[in-house]
């Protein structure tokens, strides 16, 4: 039973959905489980069930609320749907005083309506980046647009997120720069992995053949769906059979409109290696083994500068200009000439490819949940 004690303490509420929302929220979820101030409680939509699993197991996170909502090939329509009915009762039985949220995935915008709606206040992990193009990325872009206009505090991972929010007249007091969550797990988690005795990392081992160039390859992002993954899936074949010491391994995302472009086209190449998606530790080894990344993900985006791996990111807009700016990536677009001519060229020039691999993180000291933590402790006092 509750004592006085508890009754008196703030209450969290943490929601997220999906593989990179889990990876990046799971250092908040540690910092707040360990804080006696307040009464911390996960909420998982799930709108991804295996990705989002492998996350939970990996840190070791139990959700007490578990919506199970994934559906094969959802929609945007029902998905947000679901989630906006599914957390009314939660929200209702927990009343939680905070709600956090992360990103921009359809869970992030649903959960800060619904928890607005509930009368908790919002708190946006990963405010304020922008591409200003709504279809790029879609519908990630007004996802994240949206739920910004709806939190009451705002912790922007850079100073570039801090200056989008103040020039859409968010009020300097209500954000934080705090870096980006993504970096506290990627620097917890690589120092692990390496003596790890994990399944998929002892497998990675025998299958992938090291004395070759590796390519680790990513991607599933809605507005490259169709035309943009065959155009993908043609520049890896042609990257794979016109070089013959690199072995292209790409963890294939669970979406069927991913899936099908990419079996059909890559399945049986001899270069080209197709894996189901890796567990976070295996990939985080599998990324730092690697030469080069190509990918069209946020997060990876965001760990393969830090690990000192150039990045050829296969979108025409970035929310994240940082490392764009700095030179460790560079925007390809799905255009095949592009794709094949660039990665051919860090391939062959060795200046170029050590100039884009200096290490560099723009996006964090790997303290950013710790501030997050601080930052609302004091608003609760
Ligand atoms: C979602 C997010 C995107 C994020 C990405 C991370 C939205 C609109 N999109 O896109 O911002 O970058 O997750 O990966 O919120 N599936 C499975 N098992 C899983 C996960 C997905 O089978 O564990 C399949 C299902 O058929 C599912 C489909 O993938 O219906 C699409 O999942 P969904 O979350 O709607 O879209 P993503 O492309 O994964
Ligand atoms: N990731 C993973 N296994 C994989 C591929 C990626 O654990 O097979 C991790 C990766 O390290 C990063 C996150 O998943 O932290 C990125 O997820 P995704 O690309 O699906 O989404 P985005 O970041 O684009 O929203």
């Amino acid at each position: 039973m509750a004592n006085y004690y508890d009754s008196m303490k703030k209450k969290n509420l943490i929601i997220f959905g999906t593989r990179p929302e889990a990876i990046k929220m799971a250092p908040l979820v540690k910092a707040f489980l360990k804080n006696n101030f307040f009464e911390t409680k996960v909420c998982v939509t799930a709108q991804h069930r295996e990705m989002l699993d492998q996350v939970l197991d990996f840190f070791e996170i139990t959700p007490d609320f578990d919506l199970n909502l994934m559906k094969p090939g959802q929609n945007l329509y029902s998905l947000t749907a679901d989630i906006i009915t599914g957390l009314q009762p939660v929200l209702e039985e927990f009343k939680p005083d905070f709600v956090y949220v992360h990103g921009d995935t359809t869970t992030t915008m649903g959960a800060s309506i619904a928890s607005f709606y509930s009368g908790a206040k919002v708190c946006h992990i990963e405010a304020g980046l922008r591409t200003f193009n709504k279809k790029s990325p879609f519908p990630e872009e007004i996802n994240r647009t949206i739920t910004g206009h709806i939190a009451d505090y705002h912790f922007a991972p850079t100073r570039t997120a801090n200056d989008n929010l103040l020039r859409e007249g968010i009020k300097k007091e209500s954000i934080l720069i705090t870096g980006n969550t993504v970096i506290d797990a990627l620097l917890e988690s690589v120092s692990r992995v390496d003596n790890l005795d994990d399944v998929e990392i002892n497998n990675l081992k025998t299958e992938v053949d090291f004395t070759k160039r590796i390519i680790l390859v990513t991607g599933h992002r809605r507005e490259n769906h169709g035309q943009g993954f065959v155009n993908i899936c043609n520049a890896l074949k042609k990257i794979g059979e016109s070089v013959d010491n690199v072995q292209i391994i790409y963890p294939v995302h669970l979406n069927p409109k991913v899936q099908k472009p990419v079996y059909d086209i890559l399945g049986k190449l001899e270069n080209i290696k197709l894996i189901a998606p890796l567990a976070y530790p295996a990939f985080v080894w599998l990324m730092s083994k690697c030469e080069l990344v190509i990918t069209d993900s946020g997060g990876v985006q965001e760990e393969a500068p830090s690990l000192g791996k150039p990045v050829l990111v296969m979108r025409d807009t970035t929310e994240r200009p940082e490392a764009v700016d700095a030179g460790t990536v560079i925007l390809v677009g799905t255009n095949e000439e592009k794709i094949v001519n660039e990665t051919l060229s860090l391939l062959n020039n060795p200046e170029k490819y050590l100039s884009m691999s200096k290490l560099h993180n723009p996006y964090g000291d790997g303290n950013a949940s710790k501030r997050i933590v601080e930052f609302i402790q004091n608003i609760g006092k």
